[in-house]
């Protein structure tokens, strides 16, 4: 294991490969500019959020009474959404975002070149305090994610990637974990807004199985947009959830995808962005002991109301 004391207190948390600048921008890469314009966008969403932390914030509930939204979720998604408009042209893009969705827009994502926004992603964190909220921004060209940046906004670490030109936080290049050992693993799992019984039940004895293989530990930082970038930086080596969703996943599936990790479906199939299931790992060894001991529960797909609700 090469996990170091130095490399964890690295700006971006841990195993930074050197201070590898970014690639320089070529002309024949068509999305440079929108992702340099999501970057922007992203900072300028977490000064946002920074700011209205510091007023009283007013608590709304959306599926269940345990999921909870702001004003300040609805209003730095607008901010994002017209701020992509204003800059590329109303009709450019398609959109698919948090508030958006939850306010009845459709969930599908098409060929189209599509935004993928999650403006507070840890809306309970926000709440309650807890110092650790992202803004997750992701583009996707004919279903393929393109790039993926995630603003920690409150550490004030922006993490980004672009498909096939390596993941950063901040100027810094990342990397996954090499550890492939389960014992020596810390992994990450949520439990998401749902207390059905069953679900509940089912999440916590497969965390107990997962605790008692045993790994070094459990985690969770309350946003599925940070959990990814912690993988991707190697500070842990995996994140799995059922009942996430494509915006809170999306622009981290591009990071660890980037920092060379993996996602998998909980069944061990390939990732599908739309199915609410994925598991990301430093490595297929980890990412396949894990999925082992999911006790896998029904989802309703993000996109299984193409018209909207
Ligand atoms: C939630 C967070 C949390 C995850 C939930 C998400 P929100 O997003 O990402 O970590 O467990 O499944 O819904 O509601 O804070 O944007
Ligand atoms: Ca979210």
């Amino acid at each position: 294991m090469s996990r170091s004391f130095s490399a964890s207190l690295a700006k971006c948390g841990a195993r930074v490969v050197g201070n590898q600048l970014e690639e320089p921008v070529t002309m024949e890469d068509p999305w440079q500019r929108a992702y340099d314009f999501a970057v922007l966008v992203a900072r300028k969403a977490g000064a946002e959020i920074r700011k209205a932390g510091e007023s009283e914030i007013r608590v709304s509930t959306k599926s269940s009474t345990v999921d909870l939204v702001t004003k300040t979720d609805e209003r730095v998604e607008k901010i994002i959404i017209n701020s992509l408009k204003e800059e590329f042209g109303a009709d450019t893009y398609s959109f698919i975002g948090e508030e958006s969705v939850a306010n009845g827009k459709p969930c599908v994502l098409t060929d189209k070149p599509t935004w993928i926004i999650d403006p507070v992603d840890g809306t309970t964190n926000f709440v309650h305090g807890f110092p650790f909220v992202a803004v997750s921004i992701a583009f996707a060209v004919k279903k393929e994610l393109e790039f993926g940046v995630v603003y920690s906004c409150l550490e004030d670490k922006m993490y980004k990637a672009r498909k096939g030109k390596g993941a950063f936080c901040d100027q810094e290049k990342i990397q996954v974990s090499d550890v492939a050992d389960i014992h020596k693993s810390i992994i990450i799992s949520e439990h998401g807004t749902d207390r059905s019984p069953e679900k509940v039940t089912k999440i916590f004895s497969t965390m107990q199985k997962i605790l008692r293989i045993p790994v070094h530990g459990l985690r969770g930082s309350g946003t599925a947009a940070t959990n990814m970038c912690l993988v991707a930086c190697g500070s842990v080596e995996a994140f799995f959830e059922m009942g996430i969703h494509c915006w809170d996943i999306a622009a981290g599936a591009v990071i660890v995808r980037e920092a060379g990790g993996i996602l998998l479906d909980v069944d061990g199939g390939p990732f599908d962005l739309m199915s609410r299931r994925m598991v990301s790992a430093n490595n297929e060894v980890i990412a396949q002991r894990i999925i082992r001991e999911i006790e896998i529960f029904p989802v309703e797909r993000d996109d299984a109301h193409p018209n909207g609700n």
